[in-house]
């Protein structure tokens, strides 16, 4: 059974074909749409807020001919202590997929040993691979006229990536980064650079990192084709909000560090964004800034992964 959990999930020529078919979703959209999960149910589970992926994720399971059930954590038996291996056998019975938004990344490898249909990252503290997908999708969009060649076009681009990159998406662009061969220059204050965690992922994937980390911004922006920046309060970081929102001021994306990245780069964010923190409402409104086409394609290329997800496992 394949799961997509992680970036690596998908080899650099599946994601390839990941693109393509997304390319292809969305050009037609409204019109045709292969239905890849006709007569299928699946649940979509969260366990934290969300706009974009449960959305994208709903709307996406339907238009691929599926039925999207919605599940919020709050509201299932697991919530008063129902364990999580019953929890995923019992789904098991009812679905034939789930999409999963979860705190520890290991409640999502939990369902995949104790469940028996795939399993989909919408988004884990460790990781947020269907975002990374996105976005890279967002970009080869702008850098190549061909979806055939969308991989190429990514090949040796520079990512500046500012704030907190300790977190689940500057993990994603290490670990999307080293498969597509893109550079990923972190920066953020001292404590906050990537964890063991996904070092060691990068070792298991055998996989030549493609990242480094400064506490200087302006250095990770010089020669960037693109500036990323997320939230520097991740979901569940609430409690260290004073701090961090004090640590990560040098590291705000506004006007003064867009032009310090390459002339044309191109501005990206998960979103929800904070302006005002991690970057100012000018640059959020710039001719650079392409955070909508982002939000946009999360349902595209979510439709891409489920259909694929859905023709792996049928061999
Ligand atoms: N970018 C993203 O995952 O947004 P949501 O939290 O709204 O799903
Ligand atoms: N790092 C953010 C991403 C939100 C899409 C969080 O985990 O809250």
């Amino acid at each position: 059974m394949r799961h997509f959990l992680k970036e690596t999930d998908f080899s650099r020529e599946e994601v390839a074909g990941v693109f393509a078919t997304a390319a292809a979703m969305k050009q037609s959209r409204g019109r045709h749409t292969p239905p890849s999960l006709a007569h299928q149910s699946w649940g979509l589970l969260f366990f934290k807020k969300s706009t974009r992926t449960r959305v994208s994720f709903q709307v996406g399971v339907a238009e691929l001919g599926g039925n999207p059930v919605m599940l919020n954590a709050d509201e299932l038996q697991l919530s008063r202590g129902e364990t999580t291996s019953d929890t995923a056998r019992v789904l098991s019975r009812y679905l034939h997929g789930l999409v999963i938004r979860c705190y520890e990344h290991s409640l999502l490898e939990e369902f995949t040993r104790f469940g028996s249909v795939p399993v989909v990252n919408a988004l884990s503290d460790f990781l947020h691979p269907c975002q990374i997908y996105t976005d890279f999708f967002t970009l080869a969009e702008r850098w190549s006229g061909d979806s055939s060649r969308y991989l190429e076009s990514l090949k040796g681009k520079k990512i500046a990536f500012l704030g907190d990159t300790a977190c689940n998406m500057a993990n994603s662009f290490i670990l999307g980064g080293a498969l597509l061969d893109v550079e990923i220059s972190l920066s953020g204050p001292a404590g906050f650079e990537p964890g063991e965690k996904i070092i060691d992922q990068l070792k298991q994937d055998k996989l030549s990192p493609t990242w480094s980390f400064t506490q200087d911004p302006a250095e990770a922006v010089r020669g960037a084709d693109m500036v990323y920046t997320d939230v520097w309060v991740s979901m569940g970081m609430e409690a260290e909000k004073a701090d961090r929102l004090k640590l990560m001021q040098p590291y705000q994306v506004n006007g003064a560090l867009m032009k310090a990245a390459k002339s044309g780069a191109y501005f990206m964010h998960c979103l929800p964004a904070h302006a005002g923190e991690e970057v100012t409402q000018d640059v959020l409104d710039s001719p650079a800034s392409i955070i909508f086409d982002q939000a946009e394609n999360r349902l595209h290329t979510q439709k891409a992964i489920l259909a694929h997800l859905g023709a792996a496992n049928r061999g």
